[in-house]
């Protein structure tokens, strides 16, 4: 009886230990999806951010125009540098991108941005136009 119980309590510990570790082995989904394009409120405000601020020059779908394209980019960044690139701007090969640190709006949802992002990355939301998850 007593030693059922530590078994059972170290199972309990073990299957925490692996659900805790699980999102670093797996690729990163900060959003939900149902249906194919219904997004979480965040991930959808995302999406109003990126079109207000980001999709003149990457695209509607963050598909790539005068600068690269993020959905290809977001597999290649890490989360760190997407919010420092975001807050600093880049000049590179491609052309250059303003500095958005000054922009209270899309200071405060890069986080959103991300999440929006990272569904295209992972390709859980093609280019088309999500709708807020009811
Ligand atoms: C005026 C045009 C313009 C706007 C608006 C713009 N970008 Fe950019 N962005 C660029 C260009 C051009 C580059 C490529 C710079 C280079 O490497 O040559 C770039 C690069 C980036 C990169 C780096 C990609 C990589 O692979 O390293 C990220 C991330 C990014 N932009 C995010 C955003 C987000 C998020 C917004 C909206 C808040 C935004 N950009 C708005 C032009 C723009």
């Amino acid at each position: 009886m007593k030693l059922n119980r530590i078994t059972s309590t170290s199972l309990l510990l073990l299957a925490a230990g692996l659900m805790t570790s699980l999102p670093t082995l797996s690729q990163e989904r900060p959003y939900t999806i149902k249906n194919g394009n219904q997004l979480d409120a965040d991930s959808y405000n995302g999406f109003k951010l990126y079109r207000n601020w980001c999709a003149r020059c990457h695209g509607t779908y963050g598909q790539g125009l005068a600068g690269p394209d993020l959905a290809k980019s977001l597999n290649n960044i890490t989360r760190d540098e997407f919010m420092k690139t975001v807050a600093q701007g880049k000049a590179g090969s491609i052309g250059s991108m303003p500095a958005w640190q000054s922009n209270a709006a899309v200071m405060q949802g890069r986080e959103q941005i991300y999440s929006y992002l990272k569904a295209r990355a992972n390709g859980d939301l093609g280019p088309i136009k999500p709708e807020l998850s009811k």
